[in-house]
């Protein structure tokens, strides 16, 4: 198959904003095996747990590779009927309860709690993360709970004070404040799925409520407004409510592996195309209430979902392809791309359920989406770079339906399908390297990609390569034999910038290329 001329005009001064390292976030929700089975194994038989705390030992090292900053917990769906007193205090006392998101059983082992005996890093759901050097991001339940448990919870994470839930995480072994900075005001409130959905103005005002109580009990928070997918009458109700009172607005969207090919220019085009909207929302709320303050998007669940393949009662347990390693990584070029605005992004989820890592009691598997994620997380930070890319663009039914109405008619929705994707980093090294992310998102054909650049870069005689690719889009990985079936492979290129760079078929490259 002939190779396709495509050029990328990278220009090092041209800087959309910093990559905040905050975009390779995670989320750990009480669902299916991602806490227990997962992140929380007490009772494994293969010497894989830690024996004081039951944290697999072995999920915690791999996903150190992953250089996590943030995780957002414990939902998710499941968050709107948690009660977060549940999981304190003595184990043997902890009540189960039914689930009611997943349908299943909560036995409130792991919790925001304490180990009856005292350990030093005993607290299940907040050690591990410290552990990793990640911090956490607490999803409020606004489903069946009230202001006054929200209160208590923000209390017993930070209260310093002589006071009742503070006393009582002392209680509970810890002296010390958790020192929780993020708290998001619901999950999905606006879903039909949700307990306790709420219409807009309802939900805007119940959470204001909300922000001004939680900020009087502790200033120092941000807060993470509930939006839906950045575009919808919802957001632009709920900006012009809350964005005197948050920090973050949240935006969710996954692409769904059984309604597109999703190595294809699918839902991260549609996400795109959504962020610029959130921009214009959260400038339009800022300007109506005179701010001048820092707002953001917490693109807090993102990934490649088919709930029909992988239910969501049933664990989601997704077991990704290599297409599905290029929807991942056309995701994150977004994020680096949209810089400027996505300050958090969290895969959903980061064990098992949806993951980029499936474990079993004797071991685990890194999944064909871990890679592009950990190279993301290892080289894409820095500041991000304005690009420009020739190449066709994609039309037809992968592209979702939200930006089909603007196919053909505006200039960006080709920007958005071209089957060349891209995002590119000036890197603080010394020397600053500049480096690229890109995937060909075409099925059957190559591309020769031209490179130009600003006047003071230049190609160094060789460029690093990492690539990951199989002939067959279908490859995924698994335990045994198949485990690295999929993976980032290294590689030295000769190469001076001059003649075109090839860029094979559904593939992802990140490059250094200075
Ligand atoms: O990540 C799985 C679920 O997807 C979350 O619980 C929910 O918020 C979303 O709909």
């Amino acid at each position: 198959m002939a190779t396709i001329p495509a050029s990328i005009h990278i220009d090092p001064v041209r800087i959309i904003g910093q990559v905040d390292p905050r975009i390779y976030s995670g989320f750990t929700e009480h669902m299916g095996r991602c806490i227990y089975g997962g992140l929380y194994d007490p009772n494994n038989k293969h010497g894989l747990s830690d024996p004081k705390t039951g944290f697999r030992l072995d999920v915690l090292d791999v996903l150190k590779e992953l250089n996590i900053p943030l995780v957002r917990y414990p939902g998710g769906n499941f968050v709107s009927s948690y009660r977060w007193q549940d999981g304190v205090g003595p184990r043997e006392l902890r009540p189960r309860r039914p689930e009611l998101a997943w349908l299943s059983e909560e036995s409130n082992q792991f919790g925001t709690g304490t180990h009856p005996f005292g350990c030093i890093v005993d607290c299940p759901f907040l050690s591990p993360l410290r552990i990793l050097g990640t911090e956490p991001c607490i999803c409020l339940n606004m489903g069946t709970g009230t202001l006054e448990d929200a209160l208590a919870w923000v209390e017993y994470c930070n209260g310093s004070a002589n006071t009742y839930y503070a006393n009582l995480r002392r209680t509970n072994g810890h002296d010390a404040p958790y020192g929780v900075k993020y708290w998001s005001l619901g999950n999905e409130v606006w879903g039909p799925w949700q307990i306790g959905q709420m219409e807009a103005q309802d939900y805007a005002n119940n959470a204001y409520q909300w922000a001004k109580a939680l900020r009087l009990l502790d200033p120092n928070i941000q807060l993470v407004s509930c939006g839906e997918t950045g575009y919808t009458d919802w957001d632009r109700v709920i900006l012009r409510k809350l964005a005197p009172v948050v920090d973050f607005h949240s935006v969710h969207s996954m692409s769904c592996r059984g309604c597109v090919p999703h190595y294809g220019p699918s839902t991260a085009a549609a996400a795109e195309k959504a962020l610029d909207i959130t921009r214009s929302l959260i400038d339009l709320s800022k300007i109506e209430s005179g701010l001048n303050k820092a707002l953001t998007v917490c693109f807090d669940e993102w990934n490649v979902w088919d709930p029909v393949r992988a239910p969501g009662d049933k664990g989601a347990e997704e077991h990704y392809d290599l297409s599905d390693a290029l929807a991942v990584a056309s995701w994150l070029n977004v994020f680096v791309r949209q810089a400027d605005i996505v300050k958090i992004a969290c895969i959903a989820q980061s064990v098992n359920v949806i993951s980029p890592i499936i474990t079993s009691p004797e071991g685990l598997f890194r999944q064909t989406t871990f890679y592009p994620l950990k190279l993301f997380s290892t080289f894409m930070r820095g500041a991000s770079l304005d690009i420009h890319v020739q190449s066709p663009s994609y039309q037809g039914p992968t592209v979702p339906p939200f930006i089909q109405h603007l196919t053909l008619h505006t200039p960006d929705s080709a920007r958005l399908t071209k089957f060349v994707d891209v995002s590119a980093v000036l890197a603080c090294t010394t020397p600053p390297e500049i480096r690229v992310a890109i995937v060909n998102r075409s099925e059957n054909n190559a591309f020769s990609a031209h490179f130009a650049f600003g006047p003071n870069a230049e190609v160094t005689s060789s460029v690093k390569v990492y690539e990951v690719w199989s002939a067959d889009l279908k490859d995924r990985n698994g335990f045994g034999k198949d485990e690295e079936k999929i993976k980032a492979v290294e590689k030295e290129e000769k190469w001076d910038g001059k003649q075109g760079y090839l860029l094979k078929s559904h593939s992802f490259q990140s490059e250094f290329l200075f």
